[in-house]
């Protein structure tokens, strides 16, 4: 093998949305999930990460879109790496997301997938999709799922060492072709970021049980829903999913509010539009974007009336999109 193919690797991985939602973890340091979820990968927005390991490097260096960040969060994952291959260079790794970073769009979980990827690679592993997702996984939770396309769900796992809680394929974006609005409503990054907001949850929410009690159930409900392609159920229940979570944090103490007036008139502007027959539910994260998920053929009413929606600065719009994989 020629010295940058073992050494430097780029891969691109796309952002992904959960429609069965993961918040609050079983154990912190192995990024383990208390709950299972199960969600849909975006064509649209993706991160391309590039990992070049240096013999010499005193230390990690990380860029992500042109700009300095603090490597420590990065040299714990590439640490796992490193220890993997039986190698101890340090790396530089250099990141660009096509949308805005750490403003709830899922960089974090396009962001590890592409670094699991790029930095196996180029530390010469080789690992199988179960590894990687199980690797990704302990950079942040959703990263596990990033690694698929179509829908996926992340099996929460009973295992301490998490060797169980890994992401799988459900269904190819071409089986079940959906659309997504991203209603943008605020660029800038969120001030809790998710790994702060479901910290040590079970001992500051008094919803926390309740969350996770009923986790399975609204799981079989998705995947069936999902295989029998019933859309109203499964917007239904990602819907129903987004707002049990937004409850949650909301119900955490201190109390966690996302959404701002903009938000919230999307979400009516939602309801509004099923109310006069288009088949759309939304769904948010740790953050303040809207997402309305619906079949192609009324894509452009919805985002028509996003776009029109006091305080949407912007819409995005995607198909179901493919697996990571590697660039060069
Ligand atoms: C609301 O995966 O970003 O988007 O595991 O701490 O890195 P860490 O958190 P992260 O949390 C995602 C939370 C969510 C719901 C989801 O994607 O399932």
């Amino acid at each position: 093998m020629s010295a940058r193919s073992t050494h430097s690797c780029t891969a691109r991985a796309h952002s992904n949305i959960a429609l069965i939602k993961y918040w609050g973890k079983r154990d912190d340091r192995l990024k383990l999930p208390a709950v299972g979820s199960i969600s849909i990968t975006l064509d649209a927005l993706y991160s391309d990460t590039r990992v070049s390991f240096f013999p010499g490097a005193a230390q990690d260096s990380v860029d992500i879109g042109g700009r300095k960040t603090d490597p420590a969060p990065f040299t714990a994952f590439l640490d796992l790496v490193r220890a993997r291959a039986g190698i101890d260079y340090r790396a530089r790794v250099e990141s660009w997301n096509n949308f805005p970073t750490g403003a709830g769009l899922a960089s974090s979980a396009s962001g590890f997938a592409a670094l699991a990827l790029a930095a196996t690679r180029a530390a010469g592993l080789d690992l199988d999709a179960r590894e990687l997702s199980i690797l990704a996984r302990q950079g942040s939770g959703s990263a596990a799922r990033s690694l698929f396309g179509g829908f996926v769900e992340m099996h929460r796992g009973t295992r301490d060492d998490g060797s169980d809680a890994f992401a799988e394929p459900m269904l190819d974006a071409a089986e079940w072709p959906l659309d997504i609005v991203v209603a943008i409503t605020d660029r800038a990054p969120k001030t809790v970021n998710s790994s702060t907001g479901m910290s040590g949850l079970a001992d500051r929410s008094d919803y926390y049980n309740a969350w996770v009690s009923h986790a399975d159930g609204d799981l079989d409900a998705m995947r069936e829903s999902i295989a029998a392609r019933d859309f109203e159920t499964v917007g239904a229940l990602a819907e129903m999913s987004c707002l049990k979570l937004h409850g949650l944090m909301m119900s955490t103490r201190p109390g966690l509010i996302y959404w701002n007036p903009a938000t919230v008139a999307a979400m009516q502007a939602v309801r509004a539009l099923r109310s006069d027959g288009v088949p759309v539910y939304f769904t948010i994260d740790a953050g303040p974007q809207v997402k309305a998920i619906c079949p192609p053929e009324h894509t452009a009413t919805v985002e028509q009336a996003l776009a029109g929606v006091p305080g949407v600065l912007d819409t995005r719009r995607s198909a179901l999109g493919p697996a990571a994989y590697v660039l060069d």
